[in-house]
């Protein structure tokens, strides 16, 4: 199939991209590198030897936008694209409602105008209510308490609408969960321009030296260890999960959401143990009072996807924390 990745140069779109081609999917890629670099499209094409089509393009320009669905016959869309800082999104709203909802509605009007019917779409487990109930099924309550996490709630509710009334379009959900590591080869990775907002590049920060100490946000939640607890998943899982989702096409209902995690939670206080395990690294850290929003603990029960999908990780947390560094360190 030839694949429309918005956000393709981004952290998980450029490791989806890896795999669609692996899979003999050819991919368009659209990023306007707010959160990316054009550094990423050259390591890209040539880990993969290929000249992968790329344009530098705002999803907020619709006629920019359009040239890429007139010049390429898509087949389906994986949908990336958007800001995804929390805090930030907090500070400022009217930019992330005004991007990440803005640039969708662009994307689904060209889709509609170009008969694409296709679409798998980035959402988060931020979209569930802090529940006390887990594993987190797809089925259990949402709610979300940032700005962040109700534009992915928006979106999902968009594309559900859409759905309703086009008996040929799909969409495919998946709410992922914490994505961490980097691609084997030490290539591709979370980049960061300036402080970190989450935990992983923030430890691997640390652990080169660049920042002193990580800040633990917390020890008082009814947790194992009484730091917040998370599922994190190994990000070339997550983008294997993509080429899972797109052959859900082929079977699936009109709306098909998934839970995509490992099913294991880990505690702040577990992940600085295992990274220091893999990398034999020490990180010094600092108890210091909660963050505001924060959730005491989430993990995934990802067994939809596992029946639905065939979908499974093959990445273990020691995996996650020695791929990060291996990146990071490569830089
Ligand atoms: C994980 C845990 C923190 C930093 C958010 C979004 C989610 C996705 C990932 C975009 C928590 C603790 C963190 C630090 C710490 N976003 N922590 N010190 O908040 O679970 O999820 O980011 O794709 O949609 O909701 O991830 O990595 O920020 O935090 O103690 O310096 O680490 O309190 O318990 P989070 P995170």
């Amino acid at each position: 199939m030839k694949i429309l990745i918005t956000g393709g140069l981004g952290y998980i779109g450029s490791h989806t991209v890896i795999e669609c081609i692996n899979s003999k999917h050819t991919v368009v890629i659209v990023d306007n590198l707010y959160n990316s670099s054009i550094k990423v499209l050259e390591k890209l094409n040539k880990f993969l030897n290929k000249d992968l089509k790329f344009y530098k393009t705002d999803m907020q320009d619709i006629d920019a936008f359009e040239k890429v669905f007139k010049e390429n016959n898509i087949d389906a869309v994986i949908h990336f694209a958007g800001y995804k800082a929390v805090g930030e999104s907090v500070e400022k709203p009217l930019k992330y409602y005004d991007n990440n909802i803005g640039i969708t509605i662009n994307l689904l009007k060209l889709m509609e105008r170009y008969n694409v019917k296709k679409i798998i779409f980035s959402s988060s487990a931020t979209v569930y209510k802090e529940s006390k109930i887990l594993p987190l099924t797809e089925n259990m309550p949402l709610g979300v308490t940032n700005p962040y996490g109700r534009t992915k709630l928006i979106i999902e509710e968009i594309l559900q609408d859409i759905a309703y009334v086009d008996k040929n379009f799909k969409a495919v959900i998946l709410r992922y969960f914490n994505p961490i590591g980097a691609h084997p080869c030490g290539l591709f990775g979370e980049e960061n321009n300036g402080i970190p907002n989450n935990l992983m590049p923030y430890i691997v920060k640390v652990a080169k030296g660049e920042l002193e100490y990580l800040r633990v946000f917390g020890n008082d939640y009814n947790t194992k260890d009484g730091t917040g607890v998370r599922d994190y998943i190994h990000v070339v899982d997550l983008a294997k999960a993509h080429i899972k989702a797109i052959k859900a096409f082929e079977f699936s209902k009109n709306i098909n959401i998934y839970n995509i995690g490992t099913g294991t939670g880990y505690s702040v206080l577990e992940i600085i143990h295992n990274f220091e395990k893999a990398t034999g690294i020490k990180i010094p850290y600092k108890i210091v009072e909660r963050r505001s929003g924060d959730i005491g603990e989430n993990y995934s029960n990802s067994d939809k996807a596992k029946k639905e999908l065939n979908f499974s990780t093959k990445y273990g947390i020691l995996d996650m924390c020695h791929d990060a560094w291996n990146f990071e360190k490569g830089k």
